[in-house]
Formats: structure tokens, C-alpha cells, sequence
């Protein structure tokens, strides 16, 4: 969904709320595997050392672990990702700094990341 449609969570500490954050936590995780391949991808032309990609693909697999342990919790609290609608702001941002790596490095983590934008997109 665009960020600006997300519905609102349940209030925090509920079981809700819980199952709310857990899911966008999630969302997130998947997210970051996505812009790791797509760095990868998008960006292998470049002339940069091999282990500038190993490490990208050293970051999908961490972040995929982390988005499994997020998914196992969801299954345990009898929800699952997908249940929940996610917004798409970060994959939009990614879009927009296709063009150029050094906008995608710094607009993702220095920008998004840090103003907590992907937990609350609004
Ligand atoms: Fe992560």
C-alpha cells in the first residue's frame, strides 16, 4: 500500500498492536533483503571490488534470517506475514535512487532508517 493509506495499528502492547509491529518489523526485514539483491543487481556493473558484493549478499542473508525469526513469532502469536497489509515507501525510495548508488546508500539508511520513516510512514 502507499504509506499514506497504511491503517493504523492497534494500540501498543496489545495483542494487536503486538502482532501489528511484529508485522511491520517484517516487512522491513523482507524489505532490506530486497535492496541488498537489488544493490547487487542493479549495481554490478560498477567497477567496485568482488567483496563489496559479497558483503551485500552477507547483508540479504542476515536480514533474511531476521526476517524468519520475525515470521516464526507472527506464526506463534497464530498470525503470519502477509496477513497485514505493508506499505511500499521503502521500495518507492529505492526506485528513485536507482539511478545512482551513493543517493541509494545515503538515502536509505541516513534518511529512512534514521528518522524511523518505515516503522511510521506518515
Ligand atoms: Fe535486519
Amino acid at each position: 500500500m502507499a504509506p499514506r493509506d497504511m491503517p493504523k495499528r492497534g494500540k501498543a502492547g496489545s495483542p494487536t498492536g503486538r502482532i501489528a509491529l511484529l508485522h511491520a518489523l517484517a516487512h522491513i526485514e523482507l524489505n532490506a533483503v530486497d535492496l541488498a539483491c537489488d544493490i547487487i543487481a542493479r549495481f554490478s556493473t560498477l567497477d567496485l571490488p568482488r567483496n563489496y558484493y559479497d558483503d551485500w549478499v552477507k547483508v540479504a542473508s542476515e536480514e533474511g534470517l531476521h526476517f524468519s525469526l520475525l515470521s516464526k513469532r507472527l506464526r506463534d502469536l497464530d498470525s503470519f506475514y502477509g496477513e497485514l497489509p505493508g506499505h511500499d515507501g521503502l521500495w518507492e525510495a529505492s526506485q528513485e535512487t536507482a539511478h545512482d548508488l551513493l543517493a541509494r546508500l545515503a538515502i536509505v539508511p541516513l534518511v529512512l532508517e534514521a528518522r524511523g520513516w518505515m516503522l511510521h510512514p506518515r
